[in-house]
């Protein structure tokens, strides 16, 4: 991919699309769409460009990053409850050959429910950004766009 603009995917997975009303004393109010704006006009800062894409079906991210990941240097990556069960995504992140870091909105480990320290995909990622809400996009974004320096 010499000499072209290096992309980056933005994934988000189950039920994201509802950022903005979905629990927001746990998600905040920023909506999906103000999330996917901001780390658009960040790629544009940084010289680079950051493919959106949200669903909440486990097939249609797996066929996304599949179709998309070899033209891609990255992913950020919000799997959303798939972190907790889809051993698929994980084997697709796996598989795909390129840098993922996974991003939550909450802090994991202070959530009520104990299902939601069990992370399935976590260890096909480089690494993980989680509590610090919308930042975290950005943050993992400048980390992969960094590493690719
Ligand atoms: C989440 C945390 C998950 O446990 C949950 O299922 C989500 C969002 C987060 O961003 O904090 O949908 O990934």
């Amino acid at each position: 991919m010499t000499g072209q603009v290096k992309r980056y995917l933005i994934v988000n997975g189950p039920n994201l699309n509802l950022l903005g009303t979905r629990e927001p004393n746990i998600y905040g109010t920023t909506t999906l769409d103000q999330i996917e704006t901001m780390v658009r006009r960040r790629a544009v800062e940084l010289g680079c460009e950051a493919v959106c894409f949200q669903s909440n079906s486990e097939g249609a991210i797996i066929d996304f990053l599949q179709r998309e990941a070899p033209a891609s240097s990255g992913i950020v990556l919000n799997p959303a409850s798939l972190t907790h069960s889809s051993y698929a995504l994980y084997d697709c992140l796996r598989a795909l050959g390129i840098p993922v870091v996974e991003v939550h909105l909450s802090n994991l480990h202070s959530r009520a429910e104990s299902f939601r320290t069990l992370d399935v995909t976590a260890s096909a990622a480089v690494g993980v950004i989680q509590g610090l809400g919308p930042r975290g996009y950005l943050m993992a974004m400048e980390y992969l766009v960094d590493r690719d320096e």
